[in-house]
């Protein structure tokens, strides 16, 4: 083979990214791949706008609006779908197995939703079909579980994987600004989702967790299996709150295996400030992958944006070229069936705050709820009155692990009492233990 020709469906952020790179570092690719790996042609919507940008970034390549022609042109070895969404990825996608090609994808909503039939057309078909760069941007955890975390049982993983959420959340807790504001900066910089309500409710996430999980568990996920929260309704008091009892609120994804099968949730916690996990700001993601043989492994990188992206799009492919290991895609001959558990079924310490009369005795109710249902806590805490209502205060409480169902009965029971003057506000703990 002369050179390997790549298509790219789609010429946006990773689209970009990926062209620069396979550009700039052409050198070490030929050397890592053994062949020259070329951009030879790209598809968009507006062809003058990205014709505009292929001048102004020095770059060639022929910029065409007819995706179905590039997946279907014989000379074509590798397709890139870097488009996004549903249609027409999908169809284009299916098209270019269907064709014989290999295809890298950084589409984690295509593959959590259609990737059994995709991965049983690539392994019919005999070809590739990668996804490296559709989960945590650059960090290669997918190579990670499917290759170097291999020979282990995989207990549990947790991460911080929407990049434009932690970048929200990081900006809200250090800079106190609003949520709209970070938002719009997210979108600016290419990190978010076409559809940013993805990132915000946890969409994004659980795409992510479920592809990981499939690998970690040996198993196919339903995606509406998954309990999922987002991130639009976290009050800054909060957050201001869970800094005092020595925590920090971060958006993430957790995979559990559990006696009676998997928890995978996605959803807002408090993490200890002292875990690596806490720590993780901006559009940086991380990944806790706990195996039973190397116990837990942190992997660490930018989740989202050009070049990050694009560097885990470029593996993919020279992978590919090399003949990598798993040419089919997830590697997943005979998946398991495990049940999923419900989120009454989850366990874990929480944390509540409730607007309570400034009263002799409501702390008492109060706890005496806890204490009817058995549920341990781990610190009560009553604040000061606001200037704005001298009449109400806010109390916090940390409970240890409860059943969640157990922490439902509690909640209901406590916005009952009268002198409970809010809706309990309840979030999860994960110690990360
Ligand atoms: P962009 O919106 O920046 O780019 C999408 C590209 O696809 C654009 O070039 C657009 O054309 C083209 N396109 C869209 N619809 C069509 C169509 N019907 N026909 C032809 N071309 C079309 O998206 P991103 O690059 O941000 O994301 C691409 C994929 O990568 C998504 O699946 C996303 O989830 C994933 N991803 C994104 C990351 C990021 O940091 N942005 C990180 C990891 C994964 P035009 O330019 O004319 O609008
Ligand atoms: N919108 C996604 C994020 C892109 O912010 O994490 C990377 O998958």
């Amino acid at each position: 083979m002369n050179a390997v020709n790549i298509g790219l469906l789609g010429l946006g952020t990773v689209g970009k990214g990926t062209a620069t790179i396979l550009e700039r570092n052409a050198a070490e690719i030929l050397r890592r791949a053994g062949v020259p790996v070329r951009v030879a042609g790209a598809v968009v919507r507006d062809v003058a706008a990205a014709q505009a940008w292929q001048a102004d970034a020095g770059l060639s390549f022929p910029i065409t609006s007819d995706g179905d022609a590039l997946v279907a042109d014989p000379d074509i070895d590798i397709i890139c779908e870097l488009v996004g969404g549903e249609e027409p990825a999908l169809r284009w996608t299916q098209a270019a197995l269907d064709a014989g090609k290999h295809v890298v994808t950084a589409n984690k909503a295509l593959i959590a939703t259609h990737g059994d039939a995709l991965f049983a057309k690539a392994r019919s078909k005999g070809v590739g079909l990668r996804f490296e760069a559709g989960v945590a941007g650059g960090i290669p955890v997918i190579k990670a579980l499917r290759e170097g975390l291999s020979a282990n049982r995989i207990n549990w993983l947790a991460g911080i994987i929407n990049g434009t959420g932690n970048f929200i959340l990081s900006e809200m807790a250090s800079h106190g600004r609003e949520f709209a504001d970070v938002l719009a900066e997210a979108q600016a910089l290419g990190y978010a989702e076409a559809d940013p309500t993805f990132d915000v409710e946890g969409i994004d996430a659980a795409h992510k967790l479920a592809i990981l999980a499939s690998i970690a568990f040996d198993t196919t996920v339903d995606f509406d299996a998954l309990h999922i929260e987002g991130i639009s309704s976290i009050q800054p008091e909060d957050v201001a709150y869970a800094a005092e009892l020595g925590y920090r609120i971060k958006h993430l994804g957790v995979a559990r295996r559990r006696d009676a099968g998997l928890e995978l949730r996605v959803h807002p916690a408090l993490i200890p400030e002292k875990r690596l996990l806490a720590n993780v700001d901006g559009v940086m993601n991380a990944v806790v992958i706990h195996g039973d043989a190397v116990g837990p492994t942190l992997h660490y990188g930018p989740g989202a944006g050009a070049e990050p992206t694009g560097s885990a799009v470029v593996a993919d492919i020279i992978d590919l070229v090399r003949g990598g290991a798993h040419p089919a895609g997830a590697g997943i001959d005979e998946p398991k069936a495990l049940p999923v558990l419900t989120s009454a079924e989850f366990r874990c310490p929480f944390y509540l705050r409730l607007e309570a009369s400034d009263r002799p005795g409501v702390m008492a109710s109060v706890a005496g709820i806890f204490g009817d249902l058995e549920i341990s806590l781990e610190a009560i805490l009553q604040k000061e009155p606001s200037a704005l209502d001298e009449s109400s205060v806010p109390i916090i409480l940390l409970t240890r692990d409860v059943d969640e169902a157990c922490m439902r009965q509690a909640t209901t029971r406590l916005e009952a009492l009268d002198d409970v003057l809010s809706p309990v506000v309840t979030l999860r703990v994960e110690t990360l233990d």
